[in-house]
């Protein structure tokens, strides 16, 4: 079984059946972050990437949909991909509506083209996800996405690790000793920590406009996590 996939699978089994945030790792202290960060997220979503009636949404590691749902419920149209069959199963069971459909898939594999993925999409969300991918992968990444899309479309990539603040993550000496140390033996405990530089050379290469969107601070990751937000303009 893939590490990821195990590891979200281990967090499914040792959580409550409903804690959807516990799950895919929405905590803070260990428990499943308050009712108005979960709001924060969802706004800052929203905005960025503009969702109204219309859109055609793609939830790239959607996990158990907690944030998918509501935000098709906006579009009225969309599809969660994710690597983990526990957590799709989930999002099926719990968070499905009109318009939605979720597919269990390696987004490493999206090049291959995968059954079923075949539709054009003018919105593109990786919510707190990019951490499972490594950077020097990015411009493959993108271009399997935006061989999705529609020629004009906007991709939001939330709550992304900042490798220039990792140690107000690892705040403590347990904790450096422990990253250090784990890294040492090629683990990482956390996924990858990215710097903007990645992306912006990979979006330079393609003609792609680019920002880093804050997250909201109101949430504790906003010390260091940030956002990227891409666009593809149609050039006719
Ligand atoms: C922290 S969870 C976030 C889930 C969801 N986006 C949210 O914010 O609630 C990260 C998700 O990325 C998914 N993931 C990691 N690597 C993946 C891959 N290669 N292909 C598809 N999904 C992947 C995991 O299975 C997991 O559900």
């Amino acid at each position: 079984m893939n590490q990821i996939a195990d590891h979200y699978r281990h967090r499914v089994e040792t959580s409550e059946s409903t804690d959807f945030l516990a799950q895919v790792g929405h905590t803070l202290n260990g428990q499943a972050v308050a009712p108005a960060h979960v709001e924060a997220m969802k706004q800052q979503i929203v905005d960025v990437l503009d969702l109204a009636e219309g859109d055609h949404l793609l939830d790239l590691g959607c996990g158990n949909g907690v944030f998918t749902v509501d935000l098709v419920r906006i579009t009225g149209s969309g599809l969660g991909l994710d690597l983990s069959p526990s957590l799709i199963e989930l999002a099926r069971t719990h968070h499905s509506t009109v318009g939605l459909d979720y597919v269990a898939v390696d987004l490493k594999a999206l090049a291959a083209n995968p059954a079923g993925l075949d539709k054009r999409f003018n919105k593109v969300l990786m919510h707190a996800a990019l951490q499972h991918f490594q950077p020097h992968g990015f411009g493959a990444l993108l271009d399997s996405v935006l061989d999705r899309c529609e020629p004009e479309c906007t991709l939001f990539f939330a709550l992304v690790p900042d490798s220039s603040k990792r140690w107000t993550f690892y705040n403590t000496l347990e904790r450096r000793v422990r990253y250090v140390w784990e890294r040492f033996r090629g683990r990482h405990l956390f996924g990858y920590w990215w710097s903007p530089r990645y992306v912006e050379q990979a979006c330079r290469e393609r003609d792609l406009e680019i920002n880093f969107p804050p997250v909201p601070q109101i949430l504790d990751s906003a010390r260091y996590r940030f956002g990227i937000k891409i666009r593809r303009t149609d050039p006719q």
